[in-house]
């Protein structure tokens, strides 16, 4: 169990704390403001407890140097909404001109950083950088989950740096995946859609092993499909026969049931005025694509759910995001929303489908996590966990 916000002594202290505000954005509009608001438990302790709150994050991929377009500046005015109290936003994230308004913050005020990815040193976790980061606090908080798959200099460096602790959220969804990890309540089922299988070949493989039943949906799922030699007509479908004969054979192995789509909803065309048709495997048109699951599959699903005290569910079933396409989808968001079984969301698709089947606040556990989520399912470690002391 890493070390918690309550055994870290902030009253009066520079805390500096790495969020992840990573978040999608439209220009300057926030898309999905979620990962702000799940950084807010830790900011509003921190705040209460008398810290001196300095909030550090990245936004993209600037590689090391400053782009006006990720700035954290639409993230300040939304923190500031959320919090009801002013977050200025620094116009750099090292420097004695930092330092000077770190130092210049009173007992509960909150300074943002500028995207911390604007220096090579970042990234690099270079420890010049790391020193000139240190500078800015007298106590480091890491509840930056969602990066905390990367070895950079405000998600590791700074952990050896000063006194150090995990944020709420951290250990939120530590809580909530390392049983995943470890071994759930059982049985335990997994849900994988999306696109590509190629991205996901570690997690499958990771799931044929540990999981009792494994759900497969969306172009994944056309993958397995058409190495089974079914016709899928013009569908999105990857070559990956050796991969797909590996989990395959891994879940032969453990006896994992894996279930596939029976039907599907299919069209010419991934529109939103697209005509779907809902057909059998054995019929989809070869000028047709598959873009959703039908209700035999869906039905398939609930039954392989039926007795799961545990779900994990990854990847929506078809083109969620058009309405022609949608059912399967938010279907399956509102069977898992009804499960008894201890239900945890993982990777930005499947929460976005959660949240907009109205039913988020039914799931036992939404991630806020997109890489760092997969390799600890994966079984891999997290730097930024793994630099955080024990409690
Ligand atoms: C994410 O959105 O997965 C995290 O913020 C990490 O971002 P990165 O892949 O650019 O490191």
């Amino acid at each position: 169990m890493k070390r918690g916000l309550a055994d870290l002594d902030v009253n009066g202290r520079r805390v500096f704390v790495r969020a992840d505000f990573n978040v999608p954005l439209d220009g300057d509009a926030i898309r999905d403001d979620s990962r702000i608001k799940a950084s807010l438990p830790t900011i509003r302790d921190l705040r209460d407890r008398g810290a001196r709150v300095v909030l550090a994050s990245h936004l993209g991929r600037p590689q090391g140097a400053p782009r006006p377009e990720l700035s954290l500046a639409p993230v300040a005015e939304r923190l500031a909404q959320c919090l009801g109290a002013s977050v200025p936003l620094a116009p750099d994230s090292v420097g004695p001109e930092i330092e000077r308004l770190t130092r210049e913050l009173a007992a509960g005020e909150v300074l943002l950083l500028e995207n911390v990815r604007f220096h090579s040193g970042e990234e690099a976790n270079d420890p010049a950088h790391v020193r000139a980061l240190a500078r800015l606090a007298d106590r480091y908080v890491n509840d930056a989950f969602g990066t905390a798959h990367r070895a950079h200099a405000s998600t590791t460096g700074l952990a050896h740096a000063l006194p150090a602790a995990a944020g709420r959220l951290m250990l939120a969804e530590l809580h909530a995946l390392d049983p995943i990890v470890q071994g759930p309540p059982r049985p335990f089922a997994a849900i994988v859609g999306g696109a590509k299988i190629t991205d996901k070949i570690a997690l499958l493989e990771r799931l044929a092993a540990t999981a009792d039943v494994l759900i497969l949906g969306g172009a994944m799922a056309n993958t397995f499909l058409a190495a089974d030699s079914v016709d899928i007509g013009r569908s999105r479908a990857e070559s990956a026969a050796g991969a797909v004969a590996r989990i395959r054979s891994s879940v032969a192995a453990t006896g994992c049931r894996l279930v596939l789509p029976v039907d599907a909803v299919v069209a010419n065309a991934a529109a939103d005025d697209a005509a779907p048709v809902t057909v059998g495997l054995d019929a989809v048109p070869t000028d047709a694509m598959i873009l959703d699951i039908g209700p035999a599959s869906l039905a398939a699903y609930a039954e392989a759910l039926a007795r799961a005290r545990t779900v994990l569910w990854n990847g929506p079933v078809g083109v969620y995001e058009l309405a022609p396409f949608a059912a399967g989808t938010l279907g399956l968001a509102r069977l898992l929303a009804d499960s008894p079984a201890q239900v945890v969301v993982a990777g930005g698709d499947a929460v976005a489908a959660a949240q907009a089947s109205g039913r988020a606040e039914d799931f036992a556990h939404l991630s806020t996590g997109g890489g760092a989520t997969l390799e600890l399912i994966e079984g891999r470690e997290l730097p930024g966990v793994a630099a955080l002391p024990e409690g």
